[in-house]
């Protein structure tokens, strides 16, 4: 929605383990993932993209070019860049 808060690159990078919160971006939106990250059915390789954008790595492992895998991703939609 237009009611989400925007967030800086710095920001997002802060989020980085699990500890501090898992954020990543994606075409423009931000996300945290912290409480997918240990059911992620890749395992801990979920972590490579920590506070960091999505797609250089989705377009590594193409399995998630899929539409659920968006409808996952939506989920934990907190902001926009
Ligand atoms: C598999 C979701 C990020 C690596 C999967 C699958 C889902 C998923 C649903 C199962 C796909 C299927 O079998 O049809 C997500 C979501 C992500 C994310 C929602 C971000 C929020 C990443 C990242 C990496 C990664 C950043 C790598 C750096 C993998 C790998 C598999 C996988 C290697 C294949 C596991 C296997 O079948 O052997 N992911 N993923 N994922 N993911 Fe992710």
């Amino acid at each position: 929605t237009n009611s989400l808060p925007v967030y800086s690159q710095e920001e997002v990078i802060k989020h980085c383990s699990v500890e501090k919160g898992v954020w990543v971006t994606y075409k423009g939106g931000v996300y945290d993932i912290t409480d997918f990250v240990a059911i992620h059915p890749g395992g801990d390789k979920i972590l490579l993209a920590a506070g960091k954008a999505l797609e250089p790595f989705w377009a590594l492992y193409a399995v998630h070019g899929q539409e659920h895998i968006l409808e996952i991703l939506s989920e934990y939609k907190i902001g926009i860049l």
